[in-house]
């Protein structure tokens, strides 16, 4: 897998340290320094959300280069001192630095927010959609109660809307292309996430020369490339609304290997509907169904078991959520920020093992899952399922 820009130690030797560094924290965390650090969490929350209204990071210049506060504050359109205030707070926290001569400066965390698009629009996302997703717990509490509909959500008082998630972005292809284009920016850099770690999830080499696999709500494309580019025998169908149709075939417009262009195949096609390309190897179900309750994940289930030929494979690429403290915490972390989002935007969840047993167990065809197997270093478990009639 590439490294992503700017990555200071391999993943894996990341992830051991932050893991060790967060248990050691709350081995010596009491209940004061737990509230003093949290009051200076909340600040630097709010100070990178000002920083990212009002662009400041895109206006600095790429390190080695440094720019005076007076400059940047007269460039920005922004008080000199807040300014200075709010960037030294962010220093707290890692980001951006001062020079000897008192100038500031990208450092290594802070450059890749100004210069990659997927670092930005992920940013973007966090303090635009998903803090005051989850600033709106307490509101949709008070609202809706406890209820499992898809349209009754915090996401629904945030936008304030009648319309499900998928509808409102339906109705706002702007708004549809900005996600597209944060779901892109996961499986491009979020190194927990990227869409290579499916490569390691399942047997794509056993396959036959030609088979078809099928990304179903493939969103741009992003997964149906890295397989394409990997395994040279495989034919792809990606699978989704219009609007991520159109971003990638933006995309294959723009990929400068043939071969690779030549075996995807996009099409329009609502997940709900019967499957229009029945007997494929593989149809591929990546961070689909954890946006969705039981009801409406059985219903995209279902057709793709009628589609399903025997020796075929559904693969559900999505989260598995550990029992509380039996893994890691910072993944487990990362998995329940997740769970939080799913819930808050679409009554939905991420899903323990038991629930995949129970929500599998209730198609018709019946189903049967083979494996669940989470690749090194990745937040999302494969779940391998076929027909029951040949487990
Ligand atoms: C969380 S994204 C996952 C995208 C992609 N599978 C990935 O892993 O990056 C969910 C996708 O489901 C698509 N989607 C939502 N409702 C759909 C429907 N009724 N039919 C087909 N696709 C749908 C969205 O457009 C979006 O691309």
């Amino acid at each position: 897998m590439a490294a992503p820009e700017d990555q200071k130690v391999p993943v894996h030797i990341r992830d051991s340290v932050l893991e060790h560094a967060t248990r050691t924290k709350h081995a010596v965390h009491d209940a004061s320094s737990f509230m003093a650090e949290l009051q200076v969490q909340q600040a630097q929350y709010a100070c990178l959300h000002w920083v990212v209204h009002f662009e400041i990071l895109k206006q600095m210049p790429q390190p080695p280069a440094s720019i005076s506060y007076e400059n940047l504050a007269s460039k920005a359109h922004v008080p000199l001192v807040t300014l200075r205030s709010v960037l030294r707070m962010l220093m707290t926290k890692g980001l951006l630095c001062e020079t000897t001569d008192g100038r500031v400066s990208h450092n290594t965390i802070s450059a890749p927010f100004a210069k990659n698009t997927h670092f930005e629009v992920w940013l973007r996302h966090v303090v635009n959609h998903t803090v005051p997703l989850f600033g709106a717990m307490i509101g949709a509490t008070d609202k809706y109660g406890d209820s499992k509909k898809i349209n009754e959500t915090a996401f629904n008082v945030v936008a304030d809307t009648e319309l499900s998630f998928f509808e409102h972005l339906k109705a706002r292809p702007e708004l549809e292309h900005e996600f597209d284009k944060y779901m892109k920016s996961q499986a491009e850099i979020n190194t927990g996430i990227r869409a290579e770690h499916l490569l390691q999830g399942f047997a794509w080499s056993a396959l036959p020369a030609g088979a078809l696999v099928v990304d179903v709500g493939g969103g741009s494309g992003a997964t149906a490339m890295v397989l394409a580019r990997a395994h040279a025998g495989l034919r792809l169908v990606v699978q989704d609304q219009a609007v991520p149709i159109a971003n990638a075939r933006a995309a294959l417009a723009a990929e400068s290997n043939a071969d690779v262009v030549a075996r995807i195949k996009l099409a329009e096609h609502d997940f709900f509907a019967p499957q229009p390309e029945p007997g494929a190897a593989v149809y591929l179900l990546r961070t689909i169904l954890h946006d969705w309750p039981d009801a409406e994940a059985l219903r995209i289930l279902t057709p793709l078991a009628r589609a399903l030929a025997p020796g075929g494979r559904i693969l559900i690429m999505d989260m598995v959520v550990p029992a509380p403290g039996t893994g890691a915490r910072t993944l487990e972390a990362a998995l329940r920020q997740k769970d939080l989002a799913m819930m808050l935007t679409f009554n939905a969840k991420e899903r323990e093992t038991d629930d995949w047993y129970r929500l599998v167990a209730q198609v018709d065809p019946p189903l049967a899952i083979r494996a669940i197997q989470r690749p090194e270093g990745c937040q999302h478990s494969v779940v391998e399922i076929s027909l029951a009639s040949e487990a």
